[in-house]
């Protein structure tokens, strides 16, 4: 029950045991092309798409490096971790953040991030993070920030990395010029490769002002796919075949039916865990469907919870980190979370906090048990 990675279905470990190909060849290129095109389902989208051979940072960064020059103007709504990296990331390449701030848990507000539209003339681009990993919360204006872009002539850049695959995310309805991802998280895939969309004008851009890097250049990335259907760099071939597995099986559920899976298990644990008498982080209409963070009570020792839970019950969470460290535990309810999952994790957290002499209060069990019967 990790925020990533998370739990990988058979048919997808299995599928990296395929023999290894010469990313040269047509079996290389009609797996990519295979890839590509399920991807684009998944994103809802008709832009293009590179797959990174990276983890999502590797992704996130090339966001950055080829979109963002010296003294560019860049907004960054800004609530923990992941969003204070990347702004960071943003200057370090010579741009300019301008952090729009929430306390960890809030979102920054809508009317804050148009202040800083009216504020600031020729904002190159928004990069949001649209599931903040560290703290449970997710920004629910992200199709208001789409045409806020869009009216602005600024680059709408998604970090989706802890999302997609996990909740709505229609990138070409929502008028997302990047959106980046990780095969890790709710995709269910192993970790190592990133997938990423481009808009038609963000790849023109990119293509006529490109970066100094080399591996994280995505002008070679799209030359390299309409020339031949292939990746410039070697790519991680076991886990092409692992992701386009992962890909099939969305495509069996079909997007819908994920989502709503996904809504009904965050729906049953947040009601589960508030009958038990532990409360989220997050404010409740910041609060994620794919990432629960749940303050501790007194009593309840990061290590010591999360040990016993782990040898004890098999049952892995993630705790804190940054200002959150031993404050919060996280719980990922993402990829193949079901029911089972649900309530196999309230058990054992009710069970281990008997164990730690904070008694659970109510009947998590039975609260979240009827939600999901509710399906
Ligand atoms: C929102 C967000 N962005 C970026 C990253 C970085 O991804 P990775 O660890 O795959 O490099 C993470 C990882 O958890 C994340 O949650």
């Amino acid at each position: 029950m990790l925020p990533g990675p998370t739990n990988v279905p058979n048919r997808v470990t299995n599928a990296m045991s395929s023999p290894m190909i010469n990313h040269r060849s047509d079996d290389f290129r009609t797996l990519y092309k295979d890839i590509i095109a399920k991807t684009k389902v998944v994103f809802e989208t008709e832009n293009d798409i590179v797959l990174l051979t990276t983890s999502g940072t590797g992704a996130v960064e090339a966001s950055v490096v080829n979109l963002i020059k010296k003294d560019d103007a860049v907004i960054v709504p800004v609530n923990g971790e992941f969003g204070t990296r990347l702004a960071d990331l943003v200057d370090n390449v010579g741009g300019r953040a301008i952090r729009i701030t929430a306390p960890f848990g809030e979102n920054p507000s809508l009317e804050k991030i148009k202040e800083a539209f009216e504020i600031n003339r020729n904002v190159k681009a928004l990069y949001a993070i649209y599931n903040e990993t560290s703290t449970g919360t997710t920004l629910r204006y992200m199709s208001e920030l789409g045409k806020i872009c869009e009216d602005n002539d600024t680059f709408f850049v998604a970090d989706a990395v802890s999302i997609l695959g996990g909740d709505d995310l229609p990138v070409d309805k929502w008028k997302v010029d990047i959106c980046v991802t990780a095969s890790q998280k709710a995709l269910a895939a192993p970790p190592g490769l990133a997938p990423m969309s481009i808009s038609k004008e963000a790849k023109k851009y990119m293509t006529e002002n490109p970066p100094a890097t080399q591996y994280l250049n995505l002008k070679r990335y799209f030359k390299y796919f309409e020339e031949n259907f292939e990746t410039p760099f070697t790519p991680a071939i076991s886990l092409f075949y692992a992701f386009r597995e992962a890909l099939e099986i969305i495509t069996e559920e079909g997007m819908r039916n994920r989502i709503e899976r996904h809504r009904l298990c965050a729906k049953a644990l947040y009601a589960g865990l508030k009958e038990l008498g532990l409360a989220p982080f997050a404010q409740e209409d910041a609060r994620s469907n794919v990432v629960i963070a749940i303050n501790y009570l007194q009593g309840m020792d990061d290590k010591k919870f999360r040990q016993i839970l782990s040898s004890q019950f098999r049952v892995l969470l993630a705790g804190g980190f940054g200002e959150l460290k031993g404050k919060v535990f996280r719980i990922g309810c993402m990829g193949e979370v079901t029911g089972y999952h649900v309530m196999r994790t309230l058990s054992a957290i009710s069970s281990t906090m008997e164990m730690l002499k904070v008694p659970a209060q109510g009947e998590g069990l039975s609260v979240a048990h009827e939600i999901l019967g509710t399906k």
